[in-house]
Order: C-alpha cells, then sequence, then structure tokens
C-alpha cells in the first residue's frame, strides 16, 4: 500500500522542509498536482517547484497534470526531476500521443479519470499505463468531501486488471482520509493520495503510517496472487 501525500496541502512558504517532511514521514511518493487555471478552475505550482522539492524528498515525485495541453509541459517536468507523469483521459484524443511522450522521456505512465466520466473511457489504455488513478473529487481544489459513486469505478478497474492479468497501480486522489482510505482499499485502490488529512498533522509520520496499516489491512490485494507493478 503506497501512500502519497499531496503537496498541495502542504504549507506553500516552506515547500522544501515541507517536502523533506514528508521524506521523514516514510511516504513512498510525493503527490504533485499541477494545475493550469483551464482544465481545473485554479492554478497551483509548475515544474520550478519539482526542481524545488527533488533534492528533499528522495524517493518517488508523483506529479498529476490537471491541465488542458499537457504536452508542452512533459520535458519540463521530466527535466525537473519528475518520476511519474499522469494525464487525464477526459484529453480524448491527445491521450495516446500523451501516454507514448511520457514514456519516452523515461517516465511511468498514468492515467487519470474525473468523477462525471464513464469508467470505461480508459478501458482501451489499460495496457499502456503504469497507474491509473481514479479521482475521487472533482479537481481543482484540495479539502473537498469524498465522492462515494467513485468507489464502484475503483472495483471495476481492478476487476480489469485482474481479468486481464495486468500490474498497474491504483491510485485514488481527493477526499481522502483514514475512513475513506479503507473504503477505496477494499475496493482494490493500492495507491493513496492525501492532501488535507495528512499535512495538517503535527506528526506526519504517524498519520501516514497509521493510514497505511488501516488501508492495507482492509485490502483484498494483502497477500493476493498478483504482483504490482514496480512502486518506484
Ligand atoms: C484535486 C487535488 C486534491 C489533492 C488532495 O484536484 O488532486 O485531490 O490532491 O486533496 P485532499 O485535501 O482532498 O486530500
Ligand atoms: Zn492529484
Amino acid at each position: 500500500m503506497i501512500i502519497a501525500p499531496s503537496l498541495l496541502a502542504s504549507d506553500f512558504g516552506r515547500l522544501g522542509s515541507e517536502a523533506a517532511r514528508a521524506h521523514r514521514s516514510g511516504a513512498e511518493w510525493l503527490h504533485l498536482d499541477i494545475m493550469d487555471g483551464h482544465f481545473v478552475p485554479n492554478i497551483s505550482f509548475g515544474p520550478e517547484v519539482v526542481r524545488v522539492v527533488r533534492p528533499h524528498f528522495k524517493r518517488t515525485l508523483d506529479v498529476h497534470l490537471m491541465c488542458s495541453a499537457p504536452e508542452i509541459l512533459l520535458k519540463p517536468f521530466a527535466d525537473a526531476g519528475s518520476d511519474r507523469i499522469t494525464v487525464h483521459v477526459e484529453l480524448g484524443e491527445q491521450v495516446t500521443s500523451l501516454l507514448w511522450k511520457i514514456r519516452a522521456n523515461g517516465q511511468k505512465v498514468g492515467l487519470a479519470i474525473n468523477p462525471p466520466t464513464r469508467i470505461t473511457e480508459v478501458r482501451p489504455y489499460l495496457p499502456h499505463i503504469d497507474l491509473l488513478l481514479v479521482m475521487t473529487v472533482n479537481p481543482g481544489f484540495g479539502g473537498q468531501p469524498f465522492i462515494e459513486e467513485c468507489v464502484p469505478k475503483v472495483q471495476q478497474v481492478a476487476a480489469w486488471r485482474r481479468d486481464l492479468g495486468l500490474g498497474f497501480r491504483i491510485e485514488v486522489d481527493g477526499g481522502i482520509n483514514d475512513k475513506t482510505a479503507v473504503e477505496c482499499a477494499r475496493a482494490g485502490a493500492d495507491t493513496l493520495v492525501a492532501g488535507t488529512a495528512l499535512f495538517r498533522h503535527r506528526n506526519l509520520g504517524h498519520a501516514v503510517r497509521r493510514m497505511r496499516r488501516l488501508a492495507a489491512a482492509a485490502s483484498p490485494a494483502a497477500g493476493g496472487d498478483f504482483k504490482l507493478a514496480s512502486g518506484g
């Protein structure tokens, strides 16, 4: 079970030390939400923030592009030190070439889906990705309430993964706390993005370990018979 604190919920005045705090917490990934003010009604941060946090968080930087024209951003984020790049299936005919370009840049490939989008939209891409991100809020802001109706999408993707013998990770993002983490893990999620529920704790390490322990205990995959893609 991978825990990925979302930098969006950190103190923007101390990004380097917040990334170091996330590293000390033992979180396997650090999730960076990139918003362009067009795909979502908010603007967050760009490649320079990846460059700033890179030396402080020494494990995986998981970059989530909520951007309408991500193609021009792939190289800057790769050069800044991103390990994984996720783009949205809502980008339609751009998706296939985006996935190939991310892979060509030597990064892990992620595909995200928003709550209103039918889960069948991601089906054709499953053999070509390392991660499927099921959004459990409408993207754009941290601190929103979890959307229960997204849980069946996690179950469906986990079933497809099993039936197709694939090894991509299933990530959820938005409104994830100890309670919803258990619900999503039970449905088949193995990678949990959490901002508000983690960064607000003074003892981030304790919060990360607790969420990981609760979710791992609920996960059907724990001891399951398929091997996940590498967690890097
Ligand atoms: C939405 C963002 C958030 C963020 C985590 O666009 O992607 O989901 O990562 O937010 P909270 O605070 O809900 O964990
Ligand atoms: Zn995100």
